[in-house]
C-alpha cells in the first residue's frame, strides 16, 4: 500500500477513499500553505502528492521524493507544475478539468456584470451613509447587452463564458492561438475582454502596455485564468492613464495581493481572492477528483485526468 501527502484540507470526504483503500493518509494541517522546505520534508516517502496551486511541484522537490509515481493538482491550471521534470522521472501528473468550468465562467461573468454596473462602488455609497436619494444621472454604468465581448483562450472555460455572453445579448469574438478573430482585432473591437488561457511561456504577459494600448478606453479587462497572463506594472499605468475603463480580477500577480499594492489604489479595480471555482459543490467535486487519480496512479494504472507531457522543442517531429 502507498503513502499519500496531501498539501492542504480539501473540502468534502473524498480522501476517505484512500485510508479505505489501505493507503497511508497524510494532510498537511496549517492554515497556509507548506513552504518548500516543509513540502520536501512531508512528502520525503510519498507515492502519491496532492499539491495545489501554492506549491511548487519543481526539480527541487522532485529530487527529494524519490518514490514519488503520481501528483494529483487540485485545480485545471497546473503551472505550478513542472510536468517535463515529472515525465523525466515517470511520474505521472493529473488537474480537474470540467468540474470547475460552470463555476469559475460563473464567477468570470458576475466580474464583468459588477464592474459593468459598478457594483462595488455603489455597495460602498450605502455602506457609508452617502445614498442620498434616487439619481437620473448618478451611477451610470454600461450596457452589457449588445456589448461586444472577447473571450481570449477558447477551452472550456472560455466557451461557457462565450455562453453566458450570447445569453446575455453580447456579440461574442473569441481568440486562440490558432483561431478566431486575431488578438490585436479583438482588443480594438471588445468592450469586455475575457481571460480563459492557461499559464506558459508564451501567454505570460500576453497582456503587455501594447495590448492594453489597443483596448478601448472603455473597456473592461476580466482575468478568471492566471495573474501573470497580465503585466501588472503595465496594467497600473493603463489604468492610471485612463488607456483602459476598469478590470476586475479574480487572479493577480503577485498573489496574494498585499493591502498596500499600488493596483489596489489605481481607479476602476475589482480585485477577489482567486474564487473561480470556490463553490461547495464543485471544491468537493475537485477532490473526488484528485481521489481518483491518486487511487489509480497507487495502483499502477494510467491517471483518468492525466495531463499531457510537453513535447521538448527539439524533438524530432515537433
Ligand atoms: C484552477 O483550477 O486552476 C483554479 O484557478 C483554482 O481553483
Amino acid at each position: 500500500m502507498g503513502q499519500v501527502f496531501v498539501t492542504r484540507r480539501l473540502p468534502g470526504d473524498a480522501l476517505e477513499r484512500l485510508t479505505a483503500a489501505g493507503h497511508a493518509l497524510d494532510v498537511w494541517e496549517g492554515a497556509e500553505p507548506p513552504t518548500p522546505e516543509q513540502l520536501a520534508e512531508r512528502a520525503a516517502e510519498a507515492d502519491g502528492l496532492g499539491c495545489t496551486l501554492t506549491d511548487r511541484i519543481d526539480d527541487a522537490l522532485l529530487d527529494r521524493c524519490p518514490r514519488l509515481r503520481t501528483v494529483a493538482n487540485y485545480g485545471v491550471g497546473y503551472d505550478n507544475v513542472d510536468v517535463a521534470a515529472c515525465a523525466r522521472r515517470g511520474i505521472a501528473v493529473s488537474n480537474t478539468p470540467d468540474v470547475l468550468t460552470d463555476a469559475t465562467a460563473d464567477l468570470a461573468f458576475a466580474l464583468l456584470l459588477a464592474a459593468a454596473r459598478r457594483l462595488p462602488e455603489t455597495r460602498q455609497v450605502v455602506l457609508d451613509g452617502r445614498w442620498g436619494t434616487w439619481e437620473p444621472g448618478e451611477y451610470l454604468g454600461r450596457d452589457v447587452a449588445g456589448a461586444t465581448l472577447g473571450i481570449v483562450g477558447a477551452g472550456r472555460i472560455g466557451e461557457a463564458v462565450a455562453r453566458r455572453g450570447a445569453g446575455f445579448g453580447m456579440t461574442v469574438l473569441t481568440n486562440t492561438s490558432r483561431a478566431g478573430t486575431p488578438l490585436d482585432e479583438l482588443l480594438a473591437r471588445a468592450d469586455f475582454v475575457s481571460l480563459h488561457v492557461p499559464l506558459t511561456d508564451a501567454t505570460r504577459h500576453l497582456i503587455d502596455a501594447a495590448a492594453l494600448r489597443r483596448m478601448k478606453p472603455t473597456a473592461i479587462l476580466i482575468n478568471t485564468a492566471r495573474g501573470p497572463v497580465v503585466d501588472t506594472e503595465a496594467l497600473i499605468a493603463a489604468l492610471h492613464a485612463g488607456e483602459i475603463g476598469g478590470v476586475a480580477l479574480d487572479v493577480t500577480d503577485p498573489e496574494p495581493l498585499p493591502a498596500d499594492h499600488p493596483l489596489l489604489s489605481a481607479p476602476n479595480v475589482l480585485v477577489l481572492p482567486h474564487i473561480g471555482s470556490a463553490t461547495t459543490r464543485t471544491r468537493a467535486r475537485m477532490t473526488e477528483i484528485v481521489a481518483e487519480n491518486l487511487l489509480a496512479g497507487l495502483a499502477g494504472e494510467p491517471l483518468p485526468q492525466a495531463v499531457p507531457v510537453p513535447v521538448p522543442r527539439d524533438a524530432p517531429g515537433s
